[in-house]
């Protein structure tokens, strides 16, 4: 169950959303805290209610840096591992947002990337906009720029004042951001997703394409007709618990120093382990894209017909 601080400077009526589905029998994460940069925050009081624990730091009187680093520490003292802005109107240190690169959350009122800012739905309605809506998106150093996730969309009504619009733009947010954040929570055990990462990275090697084997999708590098295969997806295949990628170590030496020095990131799998393929377990919490890049490439090369392992180190001298 992932663990996730939820940040608030107001109502709190999203953090409520995400509090009672956090209740709910198949919930994917928990709020180990609640902390705020307003004392009156009323989301606060509810929080304490259902005896979520809560941390309040007032940002006057505090540099940025300062501010950042007290609710930083709070929420790593809880245990959280996503950082979810619900209303939380402080714009966060690039410090801040770097140490929890991918792991900050926020829901802005507007269909991104349109309305960036404030006054979304005033803009939205000036503009003669048939729709608003809200949208969760990663956080970046960029205000309101990151990767949207999820968006929902509200019809604008002919009267629609900012105030009517927000009212139904906040209802849509409640549905929206829980979902959210429990999709985003579990996508590093989701078996599509690790998968579409995965061959993102395999097929932006040079003459690379997919092709299954005995079931699972594997890459090969070289012409469709005489290619070799360079990597093996593997999704909980013969009893494994694991969601990996094979790839081709030098041999059995390296393959077992491998999985027995790192038994966390490495295994011997079934079958393809006795010719000196290594599983490299995708489903763990710290993993490292660009660490699967490197074996996909160097796996790559060591298939790869000489005429493109020579292009690419001609390439690589620049
Ligand atoms: C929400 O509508 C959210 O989209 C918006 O603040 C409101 C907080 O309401 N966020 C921003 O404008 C961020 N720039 P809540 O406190 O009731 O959840």
């Amino acid at each position: 169950m992932a663990k996730i601080a939820v940040f608030i400077s107001g109502s709190g009526t999203n953090m409520a959303a995400i509090l009672y589905a956090s209740r709910l029998a198949d919930a994917q994460f928990e709020i180990a805290l609640v902390a705020s940069n307003m004392a009156d925050a009323s989301g606060l009081e509810l929080a304490r209610l259902e005896g979520i624990e809560t941390f309040v730091h007032s940002h006057k009187g505090h540099s940025r840096a300062e501010h950042d680093a007290a609710m930083e520490a709070a929420a790593m003292e809880a245990g959280a591992e996503y950082l979810v802005l619900a209303g939380y109107m402080r714009i966060l240190s690039d410090e801040f947002v770097a140490r929890w690169e991918g792991r900050i959350l926020n829901i802005h009122p507007s269909l991104l990337p349109k309305y960036k800012g404030l006054d979304t739905f005033a803009r939205a309605i000036e503009a003669g906009d048939s729709h608003a809506g809200a949208s969760v998106h990663v956080v970046t150093p960029e205000l309101d720029a990151g990767e949207v996730l999820a968006q929902a969309r509200v019809a604008i009504a002919p009267g629609d004042t900012p105030e009517s619009l927000g009212a139904r733009v906040k209802l849509a947010e409640h549905q929206l951001y829980p979902r959210a954040v429990a999709d985003y929570v579990s996508r590093g055990s989701d078996p599509d997703f690790l998968f579409a990462k995965l061959r993102d990275l395999a097929l932006a090697l040079p003459e690379t394409h997919e092709r299954e084997s005995h079931g699972s999708p594997g890459f090969r590098a070289g012409s469709e007709k005489s290619g070799k295969y360079f990597a093996y997806f593997s999704d909980r295949h013969h009893g494994s618990d694991h969601i990996a990628v094979l790839v081709k170590t030098s041999g059995m030496d390296e393959l077992l120093n491998l999985v027995e020095g790192q038994p966390d990131i490495y295994y011997k799998p079934a079958f393809y382990g006795a010719s000196g393929w290594v599983g490299v377990i995708l489903n763990r919490p710290d993993l490292d894209w660009d660490h699967i890049s490197e074996w996909l490439e160097r796996s790559w090369r060591s298939v790869a017909p000489a005429r493109l392992t020579k292009l690419i180190d001609a390439a690589d001298m620049f």
